[in-house]
């Protein structure tokens, strides 16, 4: 009868038995270690920081056919003003045309503006560090703070009104009612060369207080 070879049946002595026991469990518990750095470091990754944020941070030229009608002052209610919307998607950037709603003030409603708004002068404990009132105009992001639909203006009315839930606000922004957490967002706008520039923000959503999540 043929025989078979048997050393790998063989246990081995004792100390060979703990030897081989500690490697393996070394083994697991290191690779354990490895596995949870990565998974912080990967986690940490997907949290914007500052600088990450700031990275990202660009103007964008407004087309100058609306932006001039409204400078002219031919009506006192906010206009959509376009843009070209340049975002980081991977590797890739894309362009689309992209409006915010532009609002010309008198000095009387500049006036109202602060103080229907203390939310947003950063003197006040506001949390906009940037001049929510330049060259006149306040710019406001289309993007309603309850979830993110698209509101409109009603002309009737005199209000922004968000098709989605119903929220209201009034022509300088204010939550007037509905389920928004807050009033309408305001944009940087700059006047750079002659042409007027502001800089998108995406904030969070369903909260009362503005968080940048992204700069494009
Ligand atoms: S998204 Fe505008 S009211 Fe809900």
């Amino acid at each position: 009868m043929a025989e078979h070879a048997t050393a790998y049946d063989d246990p081995g002595t004792p100390d060979e038995i703990s030897r081989r026991t500690f490697l393996a469990r070394a083994t697991v518990t290191l690779g354990g270690l490895v596995g949870v750095t990565l998974a912080v470091s990967l986690i940490g990754s997907l949290v914007p920081t500052e600088e990450v944020l700031s990275g990202t941070k660009r103007w964008a030229a407004l087309e100058p056919k609306e932006f001039t009608a409204l400078q002219a002052g031919g009506s006192s209610a906010p206009m959509k003003l376009y843009f070209t919307h340049k975002a980081q998607d991977g590797y890739l950037e894309t362009e689309s045309r992209e409006y915010v709603w532009g609002l010309r003030l008198t000095p009387a409603e500049q006036q109202q503006l602060n103080a229907d708004r203390p939310d947003l002068f950063a003197a006040k404990g506001g949390d906009v560090h940037y001049p929510v009132v330049s060259m006149g105009f306040v710019i406001f992001s289309p993007i309603c703070p309850h979830l993110g639909c698209r509101y409109n203006w009603d002309d009737g009315a005199g209000k922004f009104i968000c098709p989605c839930h119903g929220s209201v606000y009034d022509k300088l922004g204010k939550h007037v009612s509905g389920p928004a957490p807050r009033g309408l967002d305001p944009l940087p706008l700059r006047e750079q060369s002659g042409t007027a520039e502001i800089t998108w923000i995406q904030y969070e959503t369903a909260v009362s207080d503005r968080i940048v999540i992204a700069y494009s």
